[in-house]
């Protein structure tokens, strides 16, 4: 067997037919709903957030999903972050704890204000902040806690604003894969001060990009929507600016699709929500592979990622991305190792000794547990959880076969 013929997939890493050729669903999901509305904007010849009345519609109807009083739309989950870190009085050489096992717009939000992120390690059964280890972490200058419910799964919110509560620190909840996750009955993104979610291209909602900062706090909504209009004040004259602030708004467009794609999401939770609970239980009969665990308190998740943990010594010493590198040769290509956690990103090193000395780089080696999480998960990706039986029973065969061959 060649390689070409590995990547080509016509034969599976270990020879022979691979367990599947069918592609697993495609994404994005869209029809006439999506076509309608867009056709809508185009003929109203209202493209843009201030004149139309899809954006503002589409912030009321998801804060309100989100069981949220406020919303305001951006362009995407990073700058959706960096409005609700300003938001909350974020600046220059204040300290942001969050956690490593994360996409590093969390962390390059704090550091695009001048802000530190400390990072905070994750709980080895849900890979999502351990509030435990936050006290530890505090300093004079911590301003906020920005926790991430990771592939849709809320983190300990309990613990988290229980911390905060106790030190006057505000909360900001990234929940950018975690529309309509619930925290004990409660949804989440505004259990804390504010809360951040994306809508980008492979976001189980999704309109190319997109995002959203929502609140229960009046003030902190209306200081969203100044910072996302360049600092005007609603009623104000269009050139009254009273903050510094960005453009950060979201056009109609993104709007039409996303009040679609809203629509369409509780049929497609239903769907995962089928998946994740048959593919726990199959795969908990394989030793070597163990979903990722749920906290009992999380009352619905959104299913974003599913992680899965890997056991090497099951699998004939093999690493994960040997297994990975097999696992899509077997034609399960709906598959990502997942986050190289941020306490090891160049990117994270770079300007946090620029900006703050390397004596600050100390920080970066306190994450052990995500360091091992980042080396021994991966994912599946929410679009294999949309797949059929037959797509789900390849996912499990697939890994039997490749331990089989293996061991
Ligand atoms: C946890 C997390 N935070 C922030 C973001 C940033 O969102 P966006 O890609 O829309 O800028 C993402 C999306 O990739 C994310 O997954």
């Amino acid at each position: 067997m060649s390689q070409d013929q590995v990547n080509a997939g016509t034969l599976a890493i270990n020879g022979g037919a691979p367990v599947r050729t069918e592609p697993f669903p495609g994404w994005p999901v869209f029809d006439d709903r999506e076509e309608r509305l867009l056709l809508e904007v185009l003929h109203s010849g209202k493209w843009g957030e201030l004149t139309g009345d899809k954006v503002t519609t589409f912030a009321a109807r998801f804060a309100e999903f989100q069981g949220a009083k406020y919303g305001v739309c951006v362009p995407n989950g990073t700058m959706a972050l960096q409005i609700g870190l300003k938001a909350l009085g974020v600046g220059p050489g204040d300290e942001v704890i969050t956690t490593p096992y994360t996409f590093v717009a969390t962390a390059s939000a704090a550091l695009l204000l001048g802000a530190k992120p400390v990072f905070v390690d994750v709980r080895a059964d849900t890979c999502n902040l351990d509030p435990e280890r936050i006290e530890a972490a505090i300093t004079p200058k911590t301003k906020v806690i920005a926790p991430v419910h990771i592939g849709g799964q809320p983190a300990d919110m309990d613990g988290i604003l229980e911390i905060a509560r106790k030190h006057g620190l505000r909360v900001l909840e990234d929940a950018c894969q975690a529309w309509g996750a619930e925290w004990k009955s409660q949804r989440v993104g505004a259990l804390g001060d504010l809360g951040t979610f994306s809508f980008q291209a492979g976001k189980n909602i999704n309109a190319g990009e997109g995002g959203i900062v929502v609140t229960n706090d009046p003030e902190l909504a209306e200081l969203s929507w100044s910072l996302h209009n360049v600092g005007r004040v609603r009623g104000g004259a269009w050139y009254q600016h009273e903050i510094l602030g960005w453009n950060f708004r979201m056009t109609e467009w993104q709007g039409a699709i996303l009040l679609a794609q809203l629509d369409r999401l509780p049929e497609q939770e239903v769907v995962r929500e089928k998946a994740a609970r048959y593919l726990d239980s199959a795969l908990g009969e394989i030793e070597g592979v163990a979903p990722i665990g749920v906290d009992s308190r999380v009352t619905r998740h959104a299913h974003h990622l599913y992680p899965i943990r890997y056991d090497r010594n099951r699998f004939g010493g093999k690493s994960r991305d040997e297994f990975l590198a097999a696992y899509k040769a077997e034609g399960i290509d709906c598959v990502s190792p997942g986050y190289v956690p941020l306490t090891s990103s160049p990117a994270i090193h770079r300007s946090i000794a620029e900006m703050f000395g390397t004596e600050s780089l100390a920080q970066l080696d306190t994450c052990p547990i995500a360091e091992e999480v980042s080396r021994d998960v991966f994912w599946l990706n929410q679009m294999a959880l949309l797949g059929d039986q037959r797509a789900l029973d390849d996912i499990v065969s697939a890994i039997r076969k490749i331990q089989a061959a293996w061991n």
